[in-house]
């Protein structure tokens, strides 16, 4: 697997243990939290539990919601990837975070066109979605700045979702 991914100023790493600190304090965010239709992790050992089921979806399936790496400052700024649609798939949704002192520097973006071009070149997906809460006008505006196209309002995760989707590696946005 040619993991890291590197962009400009990212590292797109395979998640480890030595995450799950960083991963903690961004999800235990609520400004983070607000937008993931999970609970926040609630507590160091859950963090650690949901760590380590990412570390397992990447082996099991060839990927999953990598850890994001600050090349300037090394530390985590979040994540980003792929998971199998509500945990069985068959679609495979791309999906991110960041913590929010790394928001509007345009990272998602960066990361969401790395992987997205991952997805198509290494793991040769055929389609690829994502999905986020209406109201998640950030989401959305990375999920149209990489070239996905809104297809239609849906119930995921026990909640209304609108769905993006992309099919086409050439539709990924250059920027
Ligand atoms: C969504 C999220 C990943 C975006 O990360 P980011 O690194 O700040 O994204 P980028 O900087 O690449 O792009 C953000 C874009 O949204 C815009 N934006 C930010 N807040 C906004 C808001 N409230 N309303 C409208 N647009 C907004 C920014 O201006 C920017 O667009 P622009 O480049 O055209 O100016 C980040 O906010 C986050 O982690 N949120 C919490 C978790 C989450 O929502 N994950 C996605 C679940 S589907």
């Amino acid at each position: 697997m040619p993991l890291p991914i590197e962009t400009e100023r990212l590292i797109i790493r395979s998640p480890s243990f030595e995450d799950v600190e960083a991963f903690h304090d961004i999800m235990t965010d609520e400004r983070v939290t607000e937008f993931l239709p999970i609970d926040p992790n609630a507590s160091i050992e859950e963090s650690r539990r949901r760590a380590e089921r990412r570390m397992q979806h990447e082996v099991a399936h060839g990927f999953t919601l990598w850890t994001v790496v600050d090349r300037a400052t090394g530390e985590i700024a979040g994540a980003c990837g792929f998971f199998l649609v509500e945990g069985v798939g068959p679609e495979i949704e791309l999906a991110y975070h960041f913590s929010a002192d790394h928001w509007n520097k345009g990272f998602a973006t960066e990361a969401a066109i790395a992987c997205l071009r991952f997805g198509f070149e290494e793991l040769k997906l055929g389609r690829i979605v994502a999905m986020t809460f209406p109201e998640n006008f950030a989401s959305r505006r990375v999920l149209e700045k990489v070239g996905m196209t809104l297809e239609r309002k849906a119930e995921y995760y026990g909640r209304d979702m609108v769905v993006y989707a992309i099919e086409d590696p050439n539709d990924i946005s250059a920027a």
